[in-house]
């Protein structure tokens, strides 16, 4: 069995439905009418121990509900969750042992504490042994540099200050699993990449992640597996190489050619693609559908004509992928 299981995992919110101005508040207030809405919407998922999962979707898509029912802090409507074989809703404590978790736009930290005393909290409620509490702040303190924090105030720490030590208060029991909830979400540049770098050591220790985020860069750094979920529903689980491959259908080539030959002349040796001038005096931009051509039959076909020089192949932007994922344009791409 994986390390994460879910099945059918749904999750129904009941929204007030109310009319508009004062006249819809008070006709609410007598006769309260709601309308169920589907935010989780009967979604599959295995994760094996070890593995890193992007997940990732628009707002609104679920993202952040169902990271809560996999930690048990909502109850599925229907489907079931297994996480190292318990259920987190009602093996709470187990589970809690198993699972660390950040969400990156809310502290999971006491506001009025010094870091050092919500560690501490943390360190009785997981009733871990002085012995490792040490090592393992020693080995946080190592990668997130906690020890200038230790005495600050939870609420006077600044965003990156923060998630530092929400990531240290997350791992400090060393979890099986860490569910990441925009874990790079306001933060500067140094700072994310800080983050990023902490999260690839998680993976070396064998660490098990999920993560969403809006910021593709966290995805490539740090994962190899992506799930894209729209409207609750599921709409790609693979590997991140797959999704490119599935999605990106054109690719483009860039060619140095040994000599001035018209565009015209290239064009005639490779139908059914486009042929541009590119950036130097002698090169190309050839557009090809992969799925009609390799980029090894897009050279010998230049071949033909001329000697070639340099020649560089588009890696599709995860952007590009994800937004046409996004737009619903599946069948029609073009990167
Ligand atoms: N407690 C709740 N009660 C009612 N509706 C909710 C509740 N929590 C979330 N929703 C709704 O469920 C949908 C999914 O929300 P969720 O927070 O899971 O989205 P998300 O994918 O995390 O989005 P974002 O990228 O903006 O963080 C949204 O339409 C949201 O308004
Ligand atoms: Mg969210």
């Amino acid at each position: 069995m994986a390390l994460v299981e879910a099945r059918g995992l749904t999750k129904v919110f009941r929204r007030p439905q109310k009319d508009p101005g004062l006249r819809g508040a008070l006709k609410h207030l007598v006769q309260r009418r709601f309308k169920d809405f589907r935010a989780v919407d009967g979604i599959d998922l295995s994760i094996e121990a070890g593995e890193a999962v992007a997940y990732v979707g628009p707002n609104g898509a679920g993202k952040s509900t169902t990271i809560k029912l996999l930690t048990g802090i909502l109850v599925p409507t229907k489907g079931t969750v297994a996480v190292d074989g318990h259920q987190p809703h009602v093996e709470r404590i187990v589970n809690a042992r198993n699972i660390g978790v950040l969400f990156g736009q809310r502290t999971q930290l006491w506001w009025d504490l010094p870091v050092r005393e919500s560690l501490a909290l943390l360190r009785d409620m997981y009733s871990l042994s002085p012995t490792f509490y040490k090592q393992r702040l020693e080995r946080l303190d190592d990668v997130l540099g906690l020890g200038e924090l230790m005495p600050v105030l939870a609420r006077k720490l600044s965003l990156g200050q923060r998630m530092r030590a929400d990531l240290a208060a997350a791992l400090l029991h060393q979890p099986k699993i860490v569910y990441l909830d925009e874990p790079t979400i306001g933060l500067d540049i140094s700072v994310k990449d800080r983050v990023r770098q902490f999260l690839r050591e998680l993976r070396a220790d064998g660490t098990t992640l999920m993560l969403t985020t809006h910021d593709l860069g966290d995805i490539e750094d740090v994962c190899e597996r992506i799930v894209i979920i729209d409207e609750g529903r599921k709409i790609f689980d693979g590997p991140l190489k797959e999704m490119k491959d599935q999605f990106a259908r054109v690719r483009r080539m860039h060619l140095q050619l040994a000599s001035s030959v018209p565009l015209a002349q290239v064009a005639a040796v490779l139908p059914e693609t486009e042929v541009a001038q590119g950036d130097g005096p002698h090169s190309v931009t050839i557009t090809f559908d992969r799925f009609t051509h390799t980029a090894g039959q897009i050279v010998s076909a230049v071949l033909q004509v001329t000697e070639v020089g340099e020649l560089h192949l588009d890696e599709p932007a995860i952007e590009d992928v994800v937004r046409k994922v996004y737009a619903g344009e599946l069948l029609r791409e073009s990167v």
